[in-house]
C-alpha cells in the first residue's frame, strides 16, 4: 500500500525584518587596503560595497535588531515566540548560543532556541527546520534569524577572500498558514563534508585550539579556495533549484522570484539560467551587501516583500543556497498574502 504523506498544516513566512550596519566599505576603499581594483571586484563578483559592523558589538547586536524589526512588523509580542533559531558561523561566542542572547535581549520569556551552523546554507536549513516544528503542530511561532559578522573572521590581507563578504542580519517569523495550499511547500537539502579542505577555518575549534602560533599563522580566518568552491557551487546550487521545480511539476516560468544566496553574481546567473528563470525574476543585492553568509536570503526577501512590495498571494518563490561544508539546498514557497 502506498504511504500517503499527510500534512496536518503548513508553515508560512508571516513577517520579515533586517538589520544593516551603517558603515559601508566600498571597493574604492578596499583599493587602498589591498592590491585590487573596483573593476576586478565588480566584473568577477558583482559586488560594489558591503556593510561592516562596528568592532566589539557581536552577532547578537544585529540578530536582536533584525528580530525586533520582524516581530514589530508582524504585530507579534516577543512573549508569544516559541522557538528561536539563529543560523550563523559567527556567534558572539562558542557558548552560550546566540539564540539564548537574542531570547534574553528581546524578552522572549517562554522561548527556547539554538544556533544552526551550515555556512551560507544556514538560513535555508533553519527555515525548513522551523517549518517542521510548525507543521507538526508543536509550535505556532518560530523566529528564524540569519546573522553573520563576517568581518570578524575575514583576513583583510587576503585579497581573494576579503572583498567577498559583509555583515548583516535578516529575520523571518514562521507561523501556521491559514490555507494548506500556501506556505513552505517543499525543500531539497544536502551536505557533503568532502568540501572541508576547500572552505573552512583552520583553528579555534577543538581540533586545533587557539594558541600564539595559530594567531601568528592567521588561522582564525575564512580559508577559501575560491575557484574550487566556485565550480561546485555553480553545479550544486543549479541542480537543487532544477530538482525542486521538477519534483513539484513546475518550470522556471511558474516561478515569480528566485532568491539565490549572494556569493557571486556569476553563480547566481548560472543557476537562474539552468533553472530557466529569467534575470528579471532573480533578486540580486550582492552589489550593495556582498556575501553576508546566513543573511543573504532574508535580505533578498526583505527587498521584494517589505521595500518593493512586489510579492503577491500565490507567487512561487524559490530560495537556493550553497555554502561551507559543503551544504546546499532549495526551498519552494507559495506566498500566502499580498504585501
Ligand atoms: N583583486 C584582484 N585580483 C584578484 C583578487 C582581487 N580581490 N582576488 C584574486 N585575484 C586574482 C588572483 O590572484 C588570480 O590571479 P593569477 O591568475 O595571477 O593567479 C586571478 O585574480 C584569478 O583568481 P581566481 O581565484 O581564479 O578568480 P575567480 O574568477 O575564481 O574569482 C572568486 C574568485 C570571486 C572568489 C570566485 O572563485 C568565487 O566566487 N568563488 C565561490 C565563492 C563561494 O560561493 N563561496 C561559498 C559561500 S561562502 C561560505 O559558505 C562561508
Amino acid at each position: 500500500m502506498e504511504m500517503q504523506q499527510k500534512t496536518l498544516r503548513r508553515a508560512h513566512i508571516s513577517s520579515v525584518g533586517r538589520f544593516l550596519p551603517e558603515k559601508r566599505l566600498t571597493n574604492k576603499e578596499l583599493e587602498k587596503m589591498i592590491d585590487t581594483s573596483d573593476e576586478w571586484i565588480v566584473t568577477r563578483t558583482g559586488i560594489r560595497e558591503r556593510r561592516i559592523l562596528e568592532p566589539g558589538l557581536g552577532n547578537s547586536y544585529m540578530a536582536v535588531r533584525a528580530a525586533r524589526d520582524c516581530l514589530e512588523r508582524a504585530g507579534v509580542a516577543p512573549e508569544a515566540v516559541d522557538t528561536i533559531i539563529v543560523a550563523t558561523v559567527t556567534p558572539d561566542m562558542f557558548f552560550p548560543s546566540t539564540a539564548c542572547l537574542v531570547q534574553r535581549d528581546i524578552g522572549a520569556i517562554k522561548a527556547w532556541g539554538f544556533d544552526l551552523s551550515a555556512g551560507c546554507s544556514g538560513f535555508v536549513f533553519a527555515l525548513t527546520t522551523a517549518a517542521q516544528f510548525v507543521e507538526s503542530g508543536r509550535y505556532d511561532r518560530v523566529l528564524v534569524i540569519g546573522s553573520d559578522v563576517m568581518s570578524s573572521i575575514i583576513d583583510y590581507t587576503d585579497r581573494a577572500t576579503c572583498v567577498l563578504f559583509g555583515d548583516a542580519a535578516g529575520a523571518v517569523l514562521i507561523e501556521p498558514c491559514p490555507e494548506n495550499d500556501f506556505g513552505i511547500i517543499d525543500f531539497v537539502q544536502r551536505c557533503d563534508g568532502s568540501g572541508e579542505p576547500h572552505l573552512h577555518m583552520k583553528a579555534g575549534g577543538s581540533r586545533k585550539p587557539a594558541s600564539m602560533e595559530t594567531v601568528k599563522n592567521r588561522e582564525h580566518y575564512v580559508y577559501q579556495e575560491g575557484a574550487q568552491v566556485f565550480k561546485v557551487a555553480v553545479t550544486q546550487m543549479a541542480d537543487v533549484t532544477v530538482e525542486i521545480l521538477r519534483k513539484n511539476n513546475l518550470t522556471g516560468s511558474d516561478v515569480s522570484f528566485l532568491l539565490p544566496h549572494q556569493a557571486n553574481l556569476r553563480i547566481i546567473k548560472a543557476c537562474a539560467d539552468r533553472a530557466g528563470i529569467p534575470m528579471e525574476k532573480v533578486v540580486v543585492n550582492i552589489d550593495r551587501f556582498a556575501n553576508t553568509t546566513a543573511a543573504t536570503i532574508p535580505l533578498c526577501l526583505y527587498d521584494i516583500v517589505v521595500e518593493d512590495k512586489r510579492v503577491k498571494k500565490g507567487d512561487y518563490l524559490v530560495m537556493s543556497a550553497f555554502g561551507a561544508g559543503y551544504t546546499w539546498g532549495s526551498v519552494l514557497v507559495r506566498w500566502w498574502e499580498d504585501w
